[in-house]
């Protein structure tokens, strides 16, 4: 399995998803300044895989906290972290879940302090893992034998900690012994899917075909795609999602072309406390990743650009929500209540 991030005695080690796949490189954070470093410059990416690595960097940081001072160094530390990345509602619930066991451990000996720390981060780390084993297990029956599944950005291993939501559907589904065959849309501008899906599915012996985002359309009118199953960033109590930009032009796409579009993500990404997807703030990257490809410029200078990372996908669009306690579908804000406080 590829190791998205690991705690270690030396700190948090994280494959750099800014190499791949040219390069397989490890990148070791020493401080928690380095992991918000790592979220914010999209070294580790992908809504469970940035929860991991704040809880990582939530224990790292407390590993090198004063004493003496704790409460506010403990705040400053989970206030850098949620700084680095908006849309992802994994980042705020890792820290939160951090902050509750530090509330537990406050006043015991700073080691004991550290040591549970460093176990609860470890703990996120594995539970994501077993979370995508169960999300692929409820959504491999969802997937039509014989056809092509088509996904968007990488939510695969990758992007979590092990495994994958959408990728670990199409995994536990291949493994279910479907005849499947997967479609990457290349996921303009920071290219996800051809960079790290195709490489995360190649690794797997799963056979992939790289398309430009603007082919979706015409391989989803050919009868050729059974199914298209992305993954989420945040998903409003009503079932809007946010995604990588370019999800919503695939899930209109497919509504008209009759083909099933299901998200697939942890019960841990859902944001109960939005009514609709119009309050997920969305996040607006630097203009250089689309005027730029690898650092070579591909559109005049001065050009105006702009670069939102994430779109909201309406519920209407999405077939199915398929989470580790099982699926939801329409309508959505009694389904994910449902399966939120399960
Ligand atoms: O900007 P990124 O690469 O962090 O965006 C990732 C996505 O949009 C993924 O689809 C989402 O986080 C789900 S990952 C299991």
């Amino acid at each position: 399995m590829i190791e998205t991030i690991q705690w270690t005695g030396d700190g948090v080690v994280m494959i750099d998803q800014t190499r791949l796949p040219r390069e397989e490189l490890y990148v070791t954070c020493r401080s928690y300044q380095e992991v918000a470093r790592a979220i914010r410059d999209m070294i580790i990416r992908g809504a469970p895989a940035i929860g991991v690595a704040a809880a990582m960097g939530v224990a790292l940081g407390v590993q090198h906290a004063d004493p003496a001072r704790l409460d506010e160094e403990f705040e400053q530390i989970a206030s850098t972290l949620a700084a680095t990345r908006p849309t992802a509602v994994n980042l705020f619930w890792a820290i939160e879940r951090m902050r509750r066991v530090f509330a537990e451990v406050r006043g015991c000996p700073i080691g004991a302090i550290r040591e549970r720390l460093i176990q609860e981060a470890r703990q996120v780390r594995l539970e994501d893992i077993a979370i995508n084993e169960a999300i692929g297990r409820n959504g491999a029956p969802l997937i039509p034998d014989g056809k092509t599944v088509l996904t968007h950005c990488n939510a695969g291993a990758l992007a979590t900690a092990g495994y994958g939501t959408a990728l670990g559907v199409i995994r536990s589904a291949i493994s279910a012994g479907r005849r499947i065959d997967v479609f990457a849309d290349e996921t303009r501008p920071f290219l996800q899917g051809a960079r790290l899906t195709v490489w995360e599915l190649q690794h797997d012996g799963i056979p992939a075909t790289l398309i430009t985002d603007n082919m979706a359309g015409h391989f989803l009118k050919s009868g050729r795609i059974g199914c298209v199953v992305v993954g989420a960033d945040r998903i409003a109590a009503n079932g809007d999602v946010a995604n990588k930009i370019g999800t919503y032009s695939l899930a209109v796409l497919a509504k008209e072309n009759g083909v099933p579009f299901y998200v697939a993500a942890p019960v841990s990404t859902l944001d109960l406390t939005l009514a609709s997807g119009d309050a997920i703030p969305i996040e607006e990257r630097a203009a250089a990743e689309v005027t730029q490809v690898f650092g070579v410029p591909v559109a005049p200078e001065g050009t105006a650009v702009r670069n939102p990372a994430f779109d909201v996908t309406p519920n209407r669009y999405v077939t199915a929500i398929i989470t580790e306690r099982g699926i939801a579908r329409q309508p959505y804000a009694e389904s994910l209540a449902g399966i939120a406080h399960a």
